[in-house]
């Protein structure tokens, strides 16, 4: 029984701080409703009026006086309820684009271990789903929160002072449906909390089929993700039935309910009339059961307000929790303005793992000194913690144990924007975004001239694709950079890195999709174009790294050996048997 429940908790003040900019129609919608309640309410007397002095004392002139006033205030009670509705949904639609705001920006802020933990699936959900109910909730907060218990209460008072036997009906009926309702939330709120993870599920799935679609596809996997899907919206459907089949239950014992007590109004009301002894009137009656309704539909929309809350503070719980989460990287240590001195990378007893929870260190006790201006190379199996090792520099993560430090310094000791503006990481998984080729150049150096584009372009052997484009620099891209070959996307990202101008490059398998002799021209091209930078250069083949300064060999995230080509060769047999093996299939490496 230690299967810790997540914790659920609802900041209101965080999420409220979201109105801002919006609180004029915030109080407004309230006050018209509150306008439109009062002659709501005044409507059913008029007309009690209207049959007590107008039709059974035969008087016309009395019908036509409470009859135009009747239609005055339906009038008024329009006017109001529109207005309300409107400023209620203005207000609530301006809520939810400032939470929708907050939360990307907060989102802007997480590591990749924040992302990690919530999933992209989850983040999505939460900003799109979530935040639509949490507004729904907000505009019922500001109009039907005020409009059904102030008609309730105007309600009743008047039906008391009309009779007070009578209206003893609404008297025991309403706690009893009181208890019924929230009964029913709470039953149901589990089930909705289940149905949001569920909805993560599925969006992650489309998600993870969208971004991989041409994989999907090469391997026909279609029918087997189809699958995947189908069996992610079946569940969501089930927890939805679970919880609405709870709900919707409610209403028509709602309407059982309503008829009853209208039966029973009657029933005495008449009981009353014929009783000459009784003060009671035609009219009287007439008003008490438009009141019935009016109650017990107020009854209603508090049992609706209520289902919202219900659904929304799920929502409410899951829109908090990325509102509060602590990027897990932070400058927290800085020291301000430091600006980083050389290329230096120093791993001082470095472990690390992804998750603090299971402990198993990807990463484990690895010691290593990297000069500012060498080229170093990284080879090792795939899952030896290449990629986890090099994205502890630019402070991607940040180590679970030891220190990394970059020019001397320990990372956590720089403004992790200054860090990073002097570490380019070309990542293993690279991204273009929408749009011209220039645009995306540009991430780099926002004020970089085409010259200067052009030279970062060279260095990475782009321009001669890029030239070759009608358009130039100002060739769209479309979305990811879909109009692009891999190699193509590959050399764009790393002339982005370069525009940076960084100290250290970072190389994390780059040039894959890229044939060897313009792999080599690249490299050769970053010691011409840019010496004194430190390269960090992780490949596949050794034909990529064979040239470095020194080779790290990594396996299972520890140092395998360190050194020239020439001593790995004689010295390390997992380098060897790498050299030898990849020889095999490209005998054009010694030629
Ligand atoms: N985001 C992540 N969360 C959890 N484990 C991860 C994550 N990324 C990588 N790993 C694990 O860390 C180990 C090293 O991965 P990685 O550094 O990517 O290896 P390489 O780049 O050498 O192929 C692998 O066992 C992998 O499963
Ligand atoms: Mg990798």
């Amino acid at each position: 029984m230690n299967k810790k429940a997540p914790k659920l908790s609802i900041d209101v003040g965080l999420l409220a701080k979201n109105a801002r900019g919006y609180i004029l129609p915030s109080v407004l919608a309230p006050l018209f409703v509150i306008a439109e309640v009062v002659l709501e309410v005044l409507i059913p007397r008029e007309m009690g009026f209207l049959v007590d002095e107008g039709i059974a004392s035969g008087n016309m002139t009395a019908v036509w006086t409470h009859g135009g006033i009747m239609l005055a205030y339906a009038f008024l009670a329009l006017i109001s309820g529109a207005l309300s509705a409107r400023f209620a949904a203005v207000a609530s639609m301006g809520f939810a684009k400032n939470l929708r705001a907050a939360m990307f920006d907060k989102i802007q802020s997480f590591s990749f271990a924040n992302v990690d933990k919530f999933s992209t699936g989850s983040l999505v959900t939460r900003l799109t789903t979530d935040v639509t109910f949490i507004r729904n909730s907000y505009a019922m907060c500001i109009r039907v929160a005020f409009r059904a218990p102030l008609m309730f209460i105007m309600s009743i008072a008047v039906s008391v002072s009309i009779n007070y036997r009578i209206a003893l009906i609404f008297i025991v009926v309403a706690p009893i449906m009181g208890i019924a309702l929230v009964a029913i939330g709470m039953l149901a709120f589990p089930l909705f909390r289940k149905m949001f993870s569920r909805f993560d599920k599925m969006n992650s799935a489309v998600q993870e089929n969208l971004i991989g679609i041409r994989v999907v596809k090469a391997f026909v996997k279609e029918d087997y993700e189809t699958e995947k899907f189908r069996n992610a919206a079946e569940a969501v459907r089930q927890t939805q039935i679970k919880a609405e089949r709870l709900l919707v239950y409610g209403q028509p014992a709602m309407q059982f309910i309503m008829f009853a007590c209208m039966v029973a109004v009657v029933f005495m009301g008449g009981r009353e009339i014929i009783n000459v002894s009784s003060d009671m009137t035609i009219g009287d009656l007439t008003s008490f059961i438009t009141y019935v309704n009016q109650i017990l539909m107020s009854l209603l929309m508090v049992a609706m307000i209520f289902v919202n809350l219900v659904i929304s503070s799920a929502s409410a719980a899951r829109a908090t929790e990325v509102l509060k989460e602590k990027p897990s990287i932070d400058d927290s240590y800085a020291t301000a303005g430091l600006q980083v001195e050389d290329g230096s990378v120093a791993f001082r007893n470095v472990s690390f793992s992804y998750s603090a929870s299971e402990g198993k260190n990807v990463v484990s006790g690895l010691d290593l000194e990297i000069a500012s201006g060498e080229v170093m190379g990284i080879i090792g199996g795939t899952g030896s913690a290449k990629s986890t090792l090099v994205q502890l520099i630019p402070r991607l993560y940040d180590v679970s144990g030891g220190a990394v430090e970059v020019g001397g310094r320990n990372v956590r000791e720089y403004p992790v924007a200054n860090l990073r503006a002097s570490v380019a990481m070309v990542l293993q998984k690279n991204v273009l975004f929408s749009g011209t080729i220039r645009d995306n150049l540009k991430w780099g150096d926002e004020t970089a001239s085409d010259e200067e584009l052009m030279h970062v372009c060279r260095a990475a052997c782009a321009d001669e694709f890029i030239e070759r484009f009608p358009d130039g620099l100002d060739t769209d891209l479309g979305q990811g950079g879909v109009n692009l070959s891999g190699g193509q996307k590959q050399r764009l990202c790393i002339a982005r890195a370069l525009l940076k101008k960084p100290k250290i490059m970072i190389l994390d398998d780059s040039t894959s999709a890229v044939d060897t002799v313009t792999d080599a021209k690249i490299r050769a091209a970053l010691k011409e174009f840019f010496g004194g930078m430190t390269v960090i250069i992780i490949a596949q083949r050794v034909s990529s790294v064979m040239d470095a300064d020194r080779i790290l060999v990594l396996d299972g995230g520890k140092i395998a050996g360190c050194g020239s080509h020439k001593e790995l060769f004689e010295s390390s047999r997992i380098y060897r048997e790498v050299c030898i093996s990849q020889h095999k299939g490209a005998d054009d490496e010694n030629a």
